[in-house]
């Protein structure tokens, strides 16, 4: 069957048709991006965000069906992200997919973002099956989910503070490196030592949780300091010793945590899963650990309507249908 799913939670309005069954084909997944409009106040601004939303919805829906050499008619079923994110971004996306769905007369599934991100796993891994563990890592998020089937998740650790995402880009405006951050401190970590520096790294006695808020301090005071004193900031040194703090911290924790829940599959999602150098620890640590790990390519890692397909495939089948009086939701837990 085709879903047509749509994803406006934050800074890019997409819209994806997805042939789902045994197998996931993406046939079409348009990324319109805000990056560029956000990229000038050095973060997203929510309310420009909504507007740009309404502005392009249309247009992003058309091109997805056209690139799928589809019509409305094909459609079998509308997705939606409808929680959590900025709520008056996620309202254009609900809205458009509900009066959609009510002209289609088709079903109105109501996709959580986070569940979204960890279903784009499924693309391009036919052979991925529950249980498993994911680390799913992004600008509002740092969650280890263990999924035991496909509806039913565990959070096994979470951030007490900051998002790894959110480190990233905190850390690339004070670097002076521009907005998104992880790719920006991805490139310009190429260049340097990534053992330049130490970065403090917590952990709790008591749970697996994450803490980002301190290796974030820990830079900024530095660069302050290095100010102060006249000294050149090491921009190469510092980006890649703080990546290489952040990816570890969340590679060993994920392998930590498979390990002593018996779960032998580990997989990445959400922004932050882009990076390469959290890959190429993880290939690494789950060769060592002789445990299965399976990631989604980079353009399905960071926020597409792809992903929201195929969650909303798993829910239809299961018979998860929104009513008309769906509405967005800024906060849900998983
Ligand atoms: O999942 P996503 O596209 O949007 C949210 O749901 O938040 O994630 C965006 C986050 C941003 O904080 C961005 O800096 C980070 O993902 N990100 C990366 C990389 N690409 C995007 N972080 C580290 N390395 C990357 N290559
Ligand atoms: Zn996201």
């Amino acid at each position: 069957m085709k879903i047509l799913a749509i994803e406006s939670s934050c800074d890019e309005t997409s819209a994806a048709v997805v042939e789902c069954g045994e197998v996931f084909e993406v046939k079409s997944n348009i990324i319109a991006s805000q990056i560029d409009i956000h990229k000038l106040y050095g973060g997203v601004v929510p309310e420009i965000a909504s507007r740009k939303h309404i502005e392009c919805i249309s247009q992003v829906v058309d091109e997805a069906l056209a690139t799928a050499e589809v019509a409305f008619k094909d459609i079998d079923a509308i997705a939606v992200t409808y929680a959590p994110g900025l709520v008056g971004a996620l309202l254009v996306g609900v809205n458009y997919a509900k009066s959609l769905a009510y002209a289609l007369d088709i079903p109105l599934i109501a996709v959580h973002h986070i569940e979204g991100h960890i279903c784009a796993n499924y693309i391009d891994n036919a052979d991925l099956k529950p249980p498993f563990m994911c680390l799913v890592a992004s600008g509002g998020h740092s969650t280890i989910v263990k999924v035991k089937s496909d509806s039913e998740y565990q959070i096994m650790a979470r951030t007490r503070d900051d998002a790894a995402g959110e480190a990233f880009d905190k850390i690339a405006r004070v670097l002076g490196l521009g907005y998104p951050g992880g790719p920006v401190i991805q490139n310009t970590a190429k260049n340097g030592n990534p053992e330049a520096f130490a970065f403090p790294r917590v952990s709790f006695d008591d749970s697996y949780d994450f803490s980002f808020s301190g290796v974030k301090t820990s830079v900024i005071n530095m660069i302050h300091k290095l100010t102060q004193q006249g000294n050149d900031v090491p921009v190469s040194d510092i980006a890649a010793s703080f990546q290489y703090c952040v990816c570890d911290v969340l590679a060993k924790r994920l392998v930590q945590i498979a390990k002593a829940e018996n779960i032998k599959t580990i997989t990445l999602a959400g922004g932050v899963a882009a990076n390469s150098l959290l890959r190429e620890l993880l290939l690494k640590y789950s060769h060592e650990e002789e445990l299965d790990f399976y990631y989604p390519k980079p353009v399905l890692c960071t926020d597409n309507a792809a992903m929201i397909a195929v969650r909303g495939y798993f829910m239809l089948i299961n018979q998860n249908v929104a009513k008309t009086d769906l509405n967005a939701v800024a906060t849900k837990d998983l």
